[in-house]
């Protein structure tokens, strides 16, 4: 099996390719090291997948290529991502990114034979729901320029299966955690301030939730996204349980048996209150379990940073 990865050099890619490595997969990559986080890391994220025979990889921005791999798999990944940054004139990073990048990548494999076509969407194209859990029909209202821009791509997959049958998936993850998590989200900002004895930033009342999925759970609903019959089809990918912020800080509190000084500031503009994903249809649907809870990711992802 041919498998292109967009983003490979990214938190969730990273760890993709090298599942499909270990799964017999040749893997082409494809990923332009944009400046949101430093080189360096997403370097050291693609370590493991760079010694391996059956990997290939592009550096390239998907917007100035003109012909891609052929494949059988396309699991795109790649995008800008950060729902605070998006406001302003890096919205124009986002359009591109998100929204051209996904087009670029849906009209070249449109008149090709694909197996699946796995985009990464995200919970962010829901914005503030009226109920939990958030169910695939709950209403799109996306709360940030980030939201808008994952659901317009989401969006062109949809309009490629329906005209052109393009046999696309969209998976929409649900704050994703785990080894090699993007520096600027809140739980590698917690653990890293934590360890350098640093103030942590709680913002607003500290109460808002969210339903944190595991990097190993996302990168299994991809595979099974893949080898399932689904097409034309959107599924929650979520951790199966939510907790606030509050929470989330004590928890880190008791893995690393430090203690903890946080400060409080403002709400964050784009930051939704609530994100809890019903995963039933990705379940009957796709086979999709998540299998690692909060503790024990936890305690794993703070495990990897003692590793490095
Ligand atoms: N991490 C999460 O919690 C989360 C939640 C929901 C959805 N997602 C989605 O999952 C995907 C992966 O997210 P991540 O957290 O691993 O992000 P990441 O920033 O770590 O990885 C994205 C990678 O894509 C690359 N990239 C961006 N634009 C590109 C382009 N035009 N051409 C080539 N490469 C490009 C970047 O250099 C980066 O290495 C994204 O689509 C994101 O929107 C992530």
């Amino acid at each position: 099996m041919k498998s292109l990865i967009t983003g490979c050099a990214g938190f969730i890619g990273s760890h993709l390719t090298e599942k499909l490595l270990q799964e017999g997969h040749e893997v082409t990559g494809i990923d332009c090291f944009t400046d949101y986080y430093p080189r360096a890391v997403k370097e050291n994220n693609m370590k493991n997948a760079l010694d391996h025979n059956n990997f290939t990889f592009i550096e390239e921005d998907i917007v100035n290529i003109s012909e891609f791999p052929e494949v059988d798999y396309v699991f795109h990944e790649a995008a800008q991502a950060g729902v605070r940054a998006s406001w302003g004139k890096s919205f124009e990073i986002y359009t591109r990114n998100n929204i051209l990048a996904t087009q670029k990548l849906l009209e070249y494999y449109k008149d090709r034979k694909l197996r699946k076509f796995v985009y990464a969407s995200s919970s962010s194209i829901y914005g503030n729901v009226d109920e939990l859990p958030i169910r695939e029909e709950t209403p799109k209202n996306p709360f940030s320029p980030y939201g808008v821009t994952k659901l317009a791509a989401e969006n062109l997959c949809n309009l490629y299966y329906m005209n052109y049958g393009t046999p696309t998936v969209s998976l929409r993850y649900f704050t994703v955690y785990g080894p090699r998590q993007r520096p600027d989200m809140a739980i590698a900002k917690f653990v890293q301030a934590a360890l350098n004895d640093d103030v942590i930033e709680e913002y607003g009342d500290g109460k808002q939730t969210r339903d944190f999925t595991y990097v190993s759970d996302v990168v299994q609903a991809n595979l099974l996204a893949a080898r399932s019959d689904a097409v034309g089809e959107s599924f929650n990918i979520g951790g199966g349980s939510r907790i606030s912020v509050i929470d989330l800080i004590r928890m880190i509190k008791n893995a690393l048996g430090i203690n903890i000084q946080v400060k409080h500031t403002g709400v964050q503009k784009g930051d939704v209150r609530d994100t809890y994903a019903d995963v039933t249809k990705a379940r009957k649907i796709i086979g999709y379990i998540p299998m690692v809870r909060m503790e024990e990711g936890i305690k794993k992802y703070i495990g990897s940073i003692y590793e490095k």
